[in-house]
């Protein structure tokens, strides 16, 4: 088939290429020409692991990119994957969905049927208004020379190929049936897994043919819509409740690590998005639960335990901040390191990070920060350019004269490195692990005075059953 995904970015390039692979002549369109460019060259616009091997195979061949809407012409479908970052309010800021529905109508020859397959995450009602904007600036007739079907994208950054190839749950919100036979046909070399054995030689994971094939969802476009929303929000509220456990375990005694395997062992419950960290973040949670929330305030059905959540979600970042004050003494003249500026591994999107908000206390305290992420500090100093701290290229250099070291992200190489040269450099060499991501028994033998979240009855902590 012939596909159009419009945006380059994490939901994007990762799309674009999974249905390139899955032999789709498919046009990636942006309005960055420097994305574009760099697409074209086979390299990532973003750091996603697998895609600088899978990428190279596919450009200019079934996949490629560009600036022009010209492919709209002669698509069967055309995805839209443009930022809807939130408005002040909290609500979903959708401008870039609106310029991007006038170009695809300008663009529409009306010469065949297409179907636009709303993959932004969207509030309800959007891929209504959405159809009304193409009808206004294609002058074609809705439901009969093209449909919008909602198709709510569920990919993790750090997992995206993996969650694009191997999905749990394929949504579309669609009562049109061409459109609904279109993206049936559109998913079907996912839900067959053909051709996977050649395509999962570009991937980090190993192949599973006996694992379970993705669920097809077929439901109206307004519940499709809520689906994402519900979704997020309900991870969201589940990382807010073990945070709290976390912090319930630090005041009466227990270890959250056992508390969260004992949980997980329950199937109703489940064992993942039970990790203790200093509050779950990112480019989604935050203001998906934000227009969520704004939503439900508009029609007077407010979503008290949503709300709580996000509430709870911050009081963890300030719970961090708290707990390094008090065993120092106060900030005010300290030094400290800060591991990991991106809200989660493997990704280099440093959009609304636990991070910022820590760091940013931190500063009003009148602390100095040093910081490392091995993916991250791009984009984080181009977010925070007013903030004054020092980037090091070198993690242990985090601890150079500091007061303590706080591990907010748990990159894999933070397991390798020198923590004893690290130990060594410090002030004080107190360390905070908000992932209880390190051995413990070890960081002490390295000089450290060691400490993890939710973790105050046991020395060393368990390495509990964790989602990925
Ligand atoms: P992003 O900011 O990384 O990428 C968006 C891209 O759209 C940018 O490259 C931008 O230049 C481009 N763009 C903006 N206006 C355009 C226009 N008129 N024409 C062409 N391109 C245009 O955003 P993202 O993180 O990929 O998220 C995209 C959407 O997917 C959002 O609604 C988000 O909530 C949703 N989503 C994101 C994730 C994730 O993990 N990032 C997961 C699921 C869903
Ligand atoms: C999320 C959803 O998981 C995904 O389905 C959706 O498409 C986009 O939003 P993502 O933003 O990539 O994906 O990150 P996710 O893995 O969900 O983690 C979000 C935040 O929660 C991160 O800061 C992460 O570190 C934190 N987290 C996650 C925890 O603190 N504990 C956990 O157990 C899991």
């Amino acid at each position: 088939m012939r596909v159009v995904c419009i945006g380059a970015g994490y939901v994007g390039s990762v799309t674009g290429t999974a249905l390139a692979a899955n032999h789709h002549h498919t046009t990636i369109i942006d309005v960055n020409q420097e994305k574009i460019e760099r697409l074209s060259r086979g390299e990532c616009p973003i750091y996603e692991p697998g895609m600088e091997t899978l990428l190279p195979t596919l450009i200019g061949k079934s996949l490629f990119a560009t600036t022009s809407y010209d492919a709209v012409a002669d698509a069967d479908v055309i995805f839209i994957a443009v930022g809807t970052p939130s408005n002040p309010d909290g609500s979903a800021d959708l401008r870039y969905i609106k310029q991007t529905a006038e170009q695809i109508g300008k663009h529409l020859s009306g010469e065949r049927f297409t179907v636009i397959a709303m993959k932004s995450t969207v509030p309800v009602g959007t891929c209504q208004w959405v159809t009304a904007l193409l009808a206004d600036a294609s002058g074609l007739t809705p439901e009969s020379d093209f449909t919008v079907v909602s198709n709510p994208e569920f990919l993790r950054e750090g997992f995206a190929l993996e969650d694009v190839f191997f999905p749990d749950r394929i949504v579309i919100g669609s009562v049109h049936p061409q459109g609904l036979s279109t993206m049936r046909r559109l998913y079907q070399g996912v839900l067959d897994r053909s051709g996977y054995e050649d395509l999962c030689q570009h991937f980090s994971f190993s192949y599973d043919l006996a694992a379970p094939p993705a669920v097809y969802f077929e439901t109206d476009t307004k519940s499709a819509e809520l689906i994402k929303y519900a979704s997020n929000a309900f991870l969201a509220v589940k990382i807010s409740y073990i945070n709290e456990i976390a912090r319930l375990c630090e005041a009466l005694g227990g270890n959250v690590l056992d508390v969260a395997a004992g949980m997980g062992l329950d199937s109703r419950i489940g064992p993942k998005f039970l990790q203790v960290s200093s509050g779950g973040s990112g480019s989604c949670f935050p203001k998906d639960t934000a227009e969520l929330l704004s939503a439900s305030e508009k029609v007077d059905s407010e979503l008290m335990v949503v709300k709580a959540a996000v509430a709870s979600n911050e009081r963890m970042h300030q719970y961090v901040v708290e707990k390094l004050e008090r065993r120092l003494n106060g900030l005010k003249g300290k030094n400290i390191g800060i591991l990991g500026l991106t809200f989660k591994p493997d990704t280099d999107d440093a959009r609304r990070t636990q991070a910022s908000y820590i760091i940013g206390k931190l500063l009003e305290e009148g602390a100095q920060v040093r910081v490392h992420d091995p993916q991250g500090m791009g984009m984080f100093r181009e977010l925070n350019p007013d903030m004054p701290i020092t980037y090091c290229t070198d993690p242990v250099q985090t601890g150079q004269d500091a007061d303590a070291v706080v591990l907010l992200t748990h990159w894999s190489m933070y397991q390798e490195m020198d923590w004893q040269q690290m130990a060594g450099m410090m002030r004080q060499p107190y360390l905070l692990d908000t992932r209880n991501f390190l051995d413990a028994s070890r960081m002490r033998t390295c000089g450290f005075d060691y400490q993890g979240l939710g973790v105050a009855a046991k020395a060393s902590p368990s390495l509990g059953v964790m989602g990925k």
